[in-house]
């Protein structure tokens, strides 16, 4: 097994992976290359969108997918990439959802000036909370090492403090002793 408190991105992917099931639908909320999406993928959903603002993004995407086998699951909608905004999802999407994933920031290699926002960001979590049945999880990792990425944080953290304890159970993973921002993982499941 990978050492998964080294590699956030791959916690990440674990924390979800118990939820999902042959029956569910899932959310890539930023597919950026497409890493993530194939994990999701790979976890055999019946159901799987991905959404990025970046036309470079979704060719990434759809071409990663593509390459790993899952071709006929675009051509027959089992599997849907498209260049949207996270925060317009619920127009594309049926409910219900038992995980979406946000990996927040820019796309790797890419323009870091297209970065996901903390007042888009804070749209788009809660229209997933919208989207999503009892028990499913919302999973986003955070990178607070540049400025729009601290907002967020500070912006999503303030707001998980704000849910309503009786429907909701959120959960933060931080790297104390990292230096440089490392990444963070906030969690929400609906519980009512
Ligand atoms: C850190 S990257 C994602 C990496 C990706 N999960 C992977 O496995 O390669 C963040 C992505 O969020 C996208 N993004 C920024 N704002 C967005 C928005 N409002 N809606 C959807 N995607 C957005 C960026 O274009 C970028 O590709």
């Amino acid at each position: 097994m990978a050492n998964l408190i080294r590699q956030t991105t791959e916690l990440a992917l674990h924390l979800v992976r118990p939820y999902i099931t042959k029956d569910s639908t899932v959310i890539d909320a930023t597919c950026g290359n497409g890493h993530d999406t194939l994990a999701l993928a790979q976890m055999a959903p019946a159901k799987l969108y991905a959404f990025d603002i970046q036309e470079n993004a979704i060719r990434a995407t759809t071409a990663l997918l593509e390459a790993n086998g899952y071709r006929k699951s675009i051509a027959d909608g089992r599997f849907i990439v498209q260049c949207v905004a996270h925060e317009e999802m619920d127009a594309y999407v049926s409910r219900p959802v038992k995980a979406v994933l946000f990996n927040l920031g820019y796309l790797p290699g890419g323009d870091k000036e297209i970065t996901t926002k903390a007042v888009s960001t804070l749209n788009a979590v809660q229209t997933a909370m919208e989207l999503l049945e009892t028990d499913g999880v919302i999973c986003i990792t955070m990178y607070s090492g540049h400025d729009a990425g601290k907002e967020e944080k500070a912006a999503l953290l303030n707001f998980a403090e704000t849910l309503e304890a009786k429907r909701w159970h959120t959960a933060y993973i931080s790297m104390p002793n990292q230096k440089h921002d490392p990444p963070e993982i906030l969690l929400i499941t609906r519980k009512a």
